[in-house]
This record gives structure tokens, C-alpha cells and sequence, in this order.
């Protein structure tokens, strides 16, 4: 458990750690690439640990300092590997595709959450490339046989980047072309990265094609996370005024800024540039009074991650705001429609839950209480805003779960754990 106050005022400027999807695909990438490379303002989060792992038990030499990490390629991949993949959905469902065609039998692993998470939607894609993939009833273990994959077209219904980057990995060691077609375009990390590591790749609307390709080594400089800025951002616009540096603003992931556009948040994009081969910016949000908003299916996947924060910050909002289309969420770390709906509630907010989304009724102020994490980190992270900008605060469950993605949250946020 961890206490939080509330508090009147909240300002201040935040650097936040290293973005999670770019780092997770910087390690991975690298590992199975020509050469060296170093890779700088990566994240320290477990997830991006449990990849460090895996890369390290494939072959891969990777040395970690400070928040450098340092990557040798390993060019033919260690054969018969048990990977833990933890509580990493990004880890075990990127790393399926990229071992899929590489001639080697793995089985892949995770924790309790993830062991609950659907893999069938990775299998079956992959499979269709002729891929030996199966999952235990649908979930992991996952086991990989080796096998020789013949490029196809393959079409998701549903948008995710995971999915997406599993097909792709598995792509670049397939014969012929492989392409992948996305209702919605979902984050594209792994497709800038596989095109500055000389991949053969094209990307037409929402399909990515790719083609057999032998990577070389890149050095990356990790962008600051959108998604951990968030909750400073939220913040800002609750309580006062936050700054947060050199943040990564690719479009993909920037669902958040359009919530905050229909919400009448205050904020704004300073020092603008090209870092690494994604944008970032310097965000400044300030305290805002904010209106209800209605969020649908196509602007989800750009804010998938910073769905439990727009849903409190709805709860904060004059009228009543409704997220649809989001049904994704039941299959995250935690089911991120219910506990959501129960950390709203339970700290005073009016919130119901949907199939695919919520209902929330935005009032003034909301009273604070007690937030069960489900060791979900969003949800403690979120957990968090609410309570400091709740009149009494309250206490958070498993507080620790937030090193997934943001080990010295508390710490940046004044808060002793
Ligand atoms: C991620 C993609 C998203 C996101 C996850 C990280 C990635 O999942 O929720 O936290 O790095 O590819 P989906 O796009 O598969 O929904």
C-alpha cells in the first residue's frame, strides 16, 4: 500500500524515462542485426528487462549502464531456449514472430497476467506464413518449431502494433513479400526501425509490406514516453502546470493530445525536432477547466495506453463523456475497462462500464479513497493522478507493480514508497 496526499498544486518539469515500445524494439532489433550498436535513454523498466533476457539467452551480448544499453548481434540464434517473457506482452508477442523463421525451437513464458493474455492472434498470422507456432489453448506457453516461412498477405481485425510487429519480424526472414493491413493504423515503431536498419519495407496507408532482409546494427536515442508523461501531463492540467522534456510526439501515439484538444486542455508543443528519427517535443500543459468528450473506435489505437487516464480525466470534466470501441482493454495487463470503472468509482468518481468502453459523469470534485492496482501499472499510475487531485487523497495497492514501465514514478511524482 502507498499513501498519497492530495495536494492543491502541482508544478513542476519532468524528464521521463525512455519510451517502452522503441526501446523493447531498439534491444530486439539490434540483437539479431549485423554489428553494434549503443542505445541511449533506454528504459529500465521490467518489460524492457524481460527483452534484454530473452535477446541475452538467443545470443544476443548485451550490456547495460545506467540507462545505456550496448547490443552484439548475434547473427545465428541460439537453438532450444526456455524465454521468460514476464509480465511483457510486447516481449513474447514481438519475439514469437521474429524467432518463427529463424530456424530454431523456442517455448516462450510469462507471469500469471500474461499467461492470461490472447496469443491466438499472433499464432494464426503466423501460421498462415507457414510458421510452426502453438499456443497453450490459446495463451502461453507458446512454443516455436522451426520452419521455412513463404511470404502472404495477411489482414488484422483487429489494430494492433504487436500483432502487426510479430508479422513484420517474421516477414524479413520469409521467402517472397509479406504484408500486413490494419483497420486503424497502430503505433509504427518496428517499421521505422526496420527502414533505418536498410529492411526492405514499404508502408501504403495502413498496410506494411516487407521482404527477406538481413538488418544492420543502428544506435538509437530513445525519445522520452508519451505514455509516462502522460499522467505528469494530466497532472498539469488538474493541478497547475508541468513541463515535460523531450517527449516523442510520432503521431501514433498521440491520441492523448486529441483527447486533450476535445477535453479544452491547455497545453503546448515547445522545441520541436527530429531526434532519432522520431519527433519529439518539450510539453507544457497548464491547469484547464475541461468538458465532456465522446472518444470512438478509430482514435483508440493512437491512445490505447492512455485510456484509464482519459477515462479520469472525464471524471473530472463538466457532462458526460462516452469511450467506445475500445475493447482491446479487457485483454491488457489487467481488464483495463473494470478496473478503471472500479478506481473511478471508488475514489468518488461516476463511471459505468460498457462492453467497449465507459460512461463517465464528470463532477467538480472527487472525495479520494482506496485503489486496488490489480498490479496493473497504468492502473496505479492512474491511481495516482486521481488521488493527488482528489480533496483527500487515499491509498494505492502494489504500488511497486509501476517499474513495468516507470520504476522512479513515485519518486518523480514527491511521493515515498
Ligand atoms: C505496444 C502496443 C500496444 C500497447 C502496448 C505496447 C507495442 O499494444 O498497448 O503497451 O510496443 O507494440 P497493441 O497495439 O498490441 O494493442
Amino acid at each position: 500500500m502507498i499513501k498519497i496526499q492530495a495536494k492543491e498544486k502541482f508544478e513542476g518539469e519532468f524528464e521521463l524515462p525512455g519510451d517502452k515500445s522503441i526501446t523493447h524494439r531498439a534491444v530486439m532489433l539490434n540483437s539479431i542485426a549485423d554489428g553494434e550498436a549503443v542505445i541511449t535513454n533506454a528504459l529500465m523498466g521490467e518489460d524492457c528487462l524481460s527483452t534484454c533476457q530473452c535477446m541475452r539467452a538467443l545470443g544476443a551480448q548485451i550490456d547495460i549502464v545506467g540507462t545505456t544499453i550496448r547490443v552484439k548481434g548475434a547473427l545465428k540464434l541460439k537453438d532450444g531456449q526456455e524465454l521468460n517473457c514476464g509480465n511483457s506482452g510486447t516481449t513474447i508477442r514481438l519475439l514469437t514472430g521474429l524467432v518463427a523463421g529463424k530456424g530454431i525451437a523456442v517455448k516462450l513464458y510469462g507471469d500469471e497476467s500474461l499467461s492470461s493474455r490472447p496469443m491466438k492472434r499472433v499464432a494464426e498470422p503466423l501460421q498462415r506464413l507457414g510458421a510452426k507456432v502453438e499456443t497453450t489453448n490459446g495463451h502461453a506457453p507458446v512454443y516455436v518449431r522451426p520452419n521455412r516461412l513463404q511470404g502472404d498477405n495477411v489482414c488484422l481485425e483487429i489494430a494492433s502494433a504487436q500483432v502487426k510487429s510479430a508479422v513484420l519480424l517474421a516477414g524479413i526472414s520469409a521467402d517472397g513479400k509479406t504484408s500486413v493491413t490494419e483497420p486503424v493504423k497502430s503505433r509504427d515503431h518496428t517499421e521505422r526501425m526496420l527502414a533505418a536498419m536498410g529492411a526492405n519495407i514499404t508502408v501504403e496507408n495502413n498496410t506494411v509490406t516487407v521482404e527477406r532482409s538481413e538488418l544492420k546494427a543502428i544506435d538509437v536515442c530513445v525519445p522520452s514516453d508519451i505514455s509516462s508523461a502522460a499522467y505528469f501531463m494530466a497532472l498539469g492540467a488538474l493541478k497547475g502546470r508541468t513541463l515535460c522534456k523531450n517527449v516523442g510526439i510520432n503521431e501514433t501515439r498521440t491520441g492523448i493530445l486529441k483527447a486533450f484538444d476535445k477535453l479544452g486542455v491547455k497545453y503546448a508543443l515547445l522545441n520541436r525536432r527530429i531526434a532519432g528519427g522520431e519527433e519529439t517535443a518539450d510539453i507544457l500543459t497548464e491547469k484547464s477547466s475541461m468538458q465532456a468528450i465522446t472518444i470512438s473506435e478509430e482514435e483508440i489505437p493512437a491512445m490505447i495506453d492512455e485510456l484509464p487516464l482519459v477515462a479520469l480525466l472525464c471524471a473530472f470534466a463538466d457532462g458526460e463523456s462516452r469511450i467506445t470501441g475500445a475493447k482491446e482493454l479487457r485483454v491488457k495487463e489487467s481488464d483495463r475497462i473494470r478496473t478503471t470503472k472500479e478506481l473511478i468509482q471508488n475514489i468518488g468518481g461516476d463511471c459505468e462500464e460498457l462492453p467497449d468502453g465507459f460512461i463517465i459523469k464528470g463532477k467538480k470534485s472527487l472525495i479520494g479513497g482506496k485503489v486496488e492496482s490489480y498490479l496493473d501499472h497504468r492502473i496505479a499510475m492512474t491511481a495516482a493522478v486521481g488521488l493527488i487531485a482528489s480533496e483527500n487523497g487515499g491509498e494505492i495497492s502494489n504500488p511497486e507493480c509501476c517499474a513495468i514501465s516507470f520504476p522512479d514514478f513515485f519518486e518523480k511524482l514527491g511521493v515515498k514508497i
